[in-house]
């Protein structure tokens, strides 16, 4: 059987994951903080599905969590990097803990892990990785600035290694998802902002587009019709309109 490792499995997107994955027959990896939430999932799981279910109950954004997660599983055919946060408020005000967490988990922990796995999946020639991103990688995000630039990461990042994969088998998909119902915008402190007050979508629809796209090997997938509009929006639109605009959605 195939195994799958999912971050952040303890709610929102990455349970989802999680649940798509497992009806797919895939043993699962779960990782985020809440061990006694991840032992619940992990057992709905192995009941429903009678697959293999191990937790990791870790923070992933301390230093050496990747190599953490790597010691634990040394090897894996998908790796879901869906943990992940963001802090409405202005930059110079968010404590500095806070915005090194932050990076930390958003970019470097993102990186170490898709390092971690990568060289496995080419030397057996398949794998999927799906990292996910945001609709805010696509432009600068006043009151958001750490979380939008570190989407912007995201996305220039999955590309490169995508094109840098391609014909070995191994594909990474970059998911950016709009306002999506999970805890998201409750943790960024971000629910009575603009973004969360117009459409969001639903957990699992945002997750099975992103899944369908990795398994399909598809470097990009933008689930939405509006979301779809938005890099569009950001190359045509003059600069200032543009700020103006983010900084409204989550001021
Ligand atoms: N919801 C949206 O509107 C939206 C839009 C675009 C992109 N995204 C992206 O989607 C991804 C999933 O977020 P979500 O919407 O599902 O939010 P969520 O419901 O808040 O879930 C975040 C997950 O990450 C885990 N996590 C957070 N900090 C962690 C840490 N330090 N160590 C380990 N795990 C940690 C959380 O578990 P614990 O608290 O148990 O650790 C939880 O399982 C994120 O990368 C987010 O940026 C979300």
């Amino acid at each position: 059987m195939s195994r799958a490792i999912v971050t952040g499995a303890s709610g929102g997107l990455g349970l989802e994951f999680a649940k798509l994955l497992a009806a797919d027959r895939y043993d699962l990896a779960l990782a985020a903080r809440s061990g006694d939430k991840l032992e619940a999932i992990a057992a709905e799981l192995r009941d429903r599905h009678g697959v293999s279910v191990e937790t990791l109950a870790m923070d992933l954004s301390g230093p050496g969590a990747a190599a953490d997660v790597l010691a634990r599983v040394p090897e894996c055919d998908v790796l879901i990097n869906n943990a992940g946060f963001a802090t409405n408020g202005r930059f110079d005000e968010i404590a500095e803990e806070r915005i090194r967490e932050e990076v930390m988990l958003d970019v470097l922990t993102l990186t170490e892990l898709t390092r971690a796995y990568l060289p496995g999946m080419r030397a057996r020639g398949s794998g999927r990785i799906l990292n996910v991103a945001s609709t805010a990688g696509f432009l600068p995000g006043p009151f958001m600035a750490v979380y939008y630039a570190a989407k912007a990461y995201v996305i220039s990042f999955s590309q490169a290694v995508a094109e840098e994969s391609r014909g070995t088998g191994v594909t990474v998909t970059c998911l950016c998802p709009g306002a999506t119902a999970t805890g998201f915008a409750d943790r960024a402190n971000a629910k009575e902002t603009l973004l969360f007050k117009r459409h969001v979508a639903d957990a699992a629809s945002v997750a099975l587009a992103g899944y369908r796209g990795m398994m399909r090997g598809r470097d990009l997938v933008i689930p939405g019709i509006s979301n779809k509009l938005v890099p569009l929006a950001a190359r045509l639109s003059p600069r200032r309109l543009l700020l103006w605009f983010s900084r409204k959605s989550v001021e």
